[in-house]
């Protein structure tokens, strides 16, 4: 049996990927640091505590959207596709799906392994007869599916907007692993966070409760927890900009003093002001939203926005290889 490493007395139990990429994130200037190690088990709570809050207006709307045009993407897509979500998290949305779209099985890809199987669990039990087979893991690599689906055609499903949560080189990267994955014949439902006035966004990520600024001051506990780090964690605030250069909401952590601290023996300094970046959300017009999925290898064949015309759902099916002036 493999013996845990011993540190100060505590076991290591550090994911070797969370490691690298914290210490590189506070090496590298700006630092930054990958969003997927927000989503540990209270992160992933506290993300579902976001999606209630009066401010956060993406998940209503796009639950609203999907409500109405379920029957219609039914129509679309045909009866009997294994529909894949990717980042399933609590699979709220996913039932409004499931429901019209008679599906050949479900499968459910996150991260965070616990509540994977919880809400899976929750929903095997709400589609009795439906096959739900859960994969616990990063969506960002290639992801094998099960071999049950193998000779279904796919249904992706992508809500949420996490797509606008890579920057768009690594969105287009993500779109055509999903289209090697999906193989033949599938289809995307895909939901994107519109541009809309600033004030509207910038509240949308840092809430008056402060469930935001906890869901993004967790990371630090996080790598004080995991990586025995010192980080003064009383000395850092969130702050959510619009960057409308890039049309993105970015989140980062700020230093609110200068602040020394180690992670796993290693120093670090931060000035009065320096942040961590943390997080971006970039947000998608009518148009930048079908260049974006065009360029990943798919077709947009129907899109639908809310009233407000806040957030878009759009199904799109994969480009079939061929030549086209
Ligand atoms: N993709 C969603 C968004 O960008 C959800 C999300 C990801 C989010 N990270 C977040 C929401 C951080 C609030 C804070 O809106």
């Amino acid at each position: 049996m493999l013996k845990p490493e011993i540190e100060d007395g505590q076991a290591s139990l550090a994911d070797p990927a969370f490691r690298a990429d914290v210490l590189r994130g506070f090496e590298i200037r700006p630092r930054a640091i990958p969003a997927r190690w927000f989503y540990d088990r209270r992160g992933s709570e506290l993300f579902e505590a976001i999606t209630d809050l009066p401010e956060y207006y993406p998940t209503r709307a796009e639950t609203a959207i999907l409500r109405r045009i379920a029957p219609e993407v039914a129509k679309l897509a045909g009866p009997g596709r294994a529909v894949v979500e990717f980042g399933s998290g609590s699979s709220m949305k996913t039932p409004l799906v499931l429901a019209a779209v008679a599906p050949a099985a479900y499968v459910p890809i996150d991260i965070s392994g616990d509540f994977l199987r919880e809400s899976s669990a929750a929903l095997a039990s709400a589609f009795p007869g439906l096959a739900v087979l859960p994969v616990e893991g990063d969506f960002m690599k290639p992801i094998a599916l099960p071999n049950e689906i193998a000779d279904a055609p796919k249904l992706g499903f992508f809500p949420g907007s996490t797509i606008g949560n890579m920057v768009p080189h690594s969105s287009v990267d993500l779109l055509r692993a999903m289209k090697a994955s999906l193989g033949e014949g599938a289809m995307l439902l895909i939901g994107m966070d519109r541009i809309k006035d600033a004030s509207i966004l910038t509240a949308a990520y840092d809430d008056a409760a402060g469930v935001t600024a906890a869901f993004n001051l967790n990371l630090l506990e996080r790598i004080n927890r995991e990586l025995g780090g010192t980080i003064p964690l009383d000395r850092f605030r969130h702050v959510a900009r619009w960057n409308d250069d890039r049309a993105r909401i970015e989140m980062h952590l700020e230093a609110q003093s200068d602040v020394d601290f180690t992670i796993e023996g290693h120093a670090f300094s931060m000035a009065t002001g320096d942040t961590v970046h943390t997080e971006n959300s970039h947000k998608y017009g009518l148009r930048d939203a079908r260049i974006l999925l065009r360029s990943g290898g798919w077709t947009p064949i129907a899109d639908w926005t809310d009233e407000d015309e806040q957030f878009a759902v759009i199904l799109a099916e994969a480009q079939p290889s061929r030549l086209a002036p």
